[in-house]
C-alpha cells in the first residue's frame, strides 16, 4: 500500500471507530482487526502502519470527531507529510473549503472540571503517551529476578516489588513462562492496588469486582494460604479467571453476582471477610493511555450512572467486611467525584470508619486516599483503604 492508500485506509478505520463509539460497540483495536480481515492484499507493515496511524489520530483528538477524515485533517495539522498526501491516488479525496477539521487536545473540555485537580495540564500529554508492557512475578512460583533474566529488554518496575516493564508492544504470549504460569500481564498500577490490601496468609478475602481475576491472582501469589472469593456481575469476565487460577496454581473460588441481590448473594459472607476489595467499574480515565478512544465513549449521563453503581457496592463491601476488617476501594480514573470524593461521601454514610494508609510509597495524598497518574509511568488510578471498626 502507498503512504496515502494507508492514510485512506485509516480513514476508513476510524469512521468505524467512531460508529463503534456512538452504538457502545468494540473497541478499536479489535476494530482494526476486522477491517483487515477481508484485505488479504495489505502486508504486516501496512497493518502496522494503517494501526499507528488510526492510534495517533485517536490520542491527537480529545472529543468525538464527525468523522475520520476530520481527525485525520486535524493530525495532519501537526504532521504536515500526512498533508500532501490528500489528493494522491488511492489516497483520500483532496482538501476543499467544506472540510471539517478536528480539534486536537488531551482532555474533553467537559470532563477539565472533574479531572483531580492534583492532575495539572502539564501532566495531560503523559495520559495519553504509549503504556510500557508490565508483567507481575508469581511470587508463589518465581522471583523477580528470575524474570528479569528470561527478558533480556526487561527492567524492574520502580515502584512495585512483583513488577517487570518491557518496551511496548513487546510479545510474550508465546514465553515459556507464560505457560507455567510465572507472571501475568499487570500494569503496575493494578498491581499497587493489589499491594495496598496487604493481604495475609489465612484471610478471607473477597474480591468484588474481580472481573477475569488480574487482582484475585495477585493476592493469591500474596498470600497462598488465603481463603479468596472473586465476584462479579458479568459471567464472560469472571469465567476467563479460571484458565488463569490453574496456570498460577491457584486456587479461588468464584461466584456470580446478579445485581441488585449481590448481598442475599454473598449473606455467607455478612460481616465475615478481613478484606474486600471493590474495584469497581468506572470512567476508565486513567487508562486512556491503552484505550485513549475512552474519552469518547464517555458522556455526562454515563459518569452519573458508574458513581451511582461505585456508591452501592461501596455499601455492599461494607456489609461484608468483619468488624476489625478492612475495606480497600480502587478505581482507574483520575476523576475527584470517582475517587477521592467518592470516599468522603462514604465516610460520610459510615462515620466510624477509620482511613489506614495505602502503603504506597508514590503517588500523591488525595483525600482519605492516593492518587497516581501516567506521570508515574503507571495507570492512573485512586486508592483507599478503611478499617471498619472493632
Ligand atoms: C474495573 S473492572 C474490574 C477489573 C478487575 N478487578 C481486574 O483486576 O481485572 C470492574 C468490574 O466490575 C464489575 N461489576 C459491575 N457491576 C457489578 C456488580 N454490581 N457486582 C459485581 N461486579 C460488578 C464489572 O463487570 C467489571 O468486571
Amino acid at each position: 500500500m502507498t503512504p496515502a492508500a494507508r492514510l485512506q485506509a485509516a480513514i476508513e478505520v476510524l469512521d468505524e471507530v467512531i460508529a463503534s463509539v456512538r452504538d457502545d460497540g468494540p473497541p478499536a483495536d479489535a476494530i482494526v482487526t476486522r477491517y483487515f480481515k477481508h484485505r488479504r492484499y495489505a502486508g504486516s507493515k501496512d497493518r502496522r502502519a494503517v494501526r499507528e496511524l488510526v492510534f495517533r489520530g485517536i490520542r491527537h483528538t480529545a472529543e468525538r470527531p464527525e468523522n475520520g477524515r476530520a481527525a485525520m485533517i486535524g493530525l495532519a495539522k501537526s504532521e504536515p507529510e500526512l498533508w500532501d498526501l490528500f489528493g494522491q491516488p488511492r489516497g483520500p479525496e483532496p482538501l476543499s473549503d467544506h472540510d471539517t477539521c478536528a480539534e486536537s487536545g488531551s482532555v474533553p473540555a467537559w470532563l477539565v472540571p472533574e479531572l483531580s485537580p492534583l492532575v495539572t495540564p502539564d501532566e495531560w500529554p503523559a495520559l495519553l503517551e504509549r503504556a510500557p508492557l508490565d508483567l507481575r512475578v508469581n511470587i508463589a512460583k518465581s522471583s523477580r529476578d528470575e524474570l528479569l533474566e528470561q527478558f533480556a529488554d526487561a527492567a524492574p518496575t520502580p515502584i512495585s516489588p512483583w513488577g517487570i516493564r518491557l518496551p511496548p508492544g513487546s510479545r510474550i504470549d508465546d514465553h515459556p513462562a507464560f505457560a507455567s504460569g510465572l507472571f501475568e500481564v499487570q500494569d503496575e498500577g493494578s498491581q499497587l492496588i493489589a499491594l495496598s490490601c496487604g493481604a495475609e496468609n489465612r484471610e478471607r478475602i473477597i474480591d468484588l469486582c474481580a472481573g477475569a481475576g488480574g487482582k484475585s491472582l495477585a493476592l493469591a501469589a500474596a498470600a497462598s494460604d488465603a481463603t479468596i472469593i472473586a465476584t462479579d456481575s458479568n459471567r464472560a469476565r469472571l469465567s476467563g479467571l479460571r484458565p488463569r487460577a490453574e496456570r498460577a496454581g491457584a486456587v479461588i473460588e468464584t461466584r456470580l453476582l446478579n445485581p441488585p441481590n449481590e448481598l442475599e448473594e454473598l449473606a455467607d459472607w455478612r460481616t465475615m471477610a478481613d478484606i474486600v476489595l471493590v474495584d469497581a467499574p468506572c470512567s476508565g480515565s486513567g487508562t486512556w493511555r491503552r484505550n485513549p478512544e475512552g474519552r469518547w465513549r464517555l458522556t455526562p449521563q454515563r459518569l452519573d450512572q458508574l458513581t451511582a453503581a461505585q456508591e452501592r457496592l461501596l455499601d455492599i463491601a461494607a456489609a461484608l467486611v468483619r468488624p476489625g476488617g478492612r475495606l480497600v476501594y480502587a478505581v482507574c480514573s483520575l476523576l475527584s467525584r470517582e475517587g477521592a470524593g467518592q470516599i468522603e461521601r462514604f465516610r460520610q454514610r459510615h462515620s466510624s470508619w477509620i482511613s489506614e494508609d495505602t502503603a504506597i510509597a508514590a503517588g500523591r495524598a488525595d483525600g482519605a486516599g492516593r492518587l497516581l497518574t501516567p506521570a508515574h509511568r503507571t495507570d492512573g488510578f485512586f486508592v483507599a483503604r478503611l478499617r471498619r471498626p472493632c
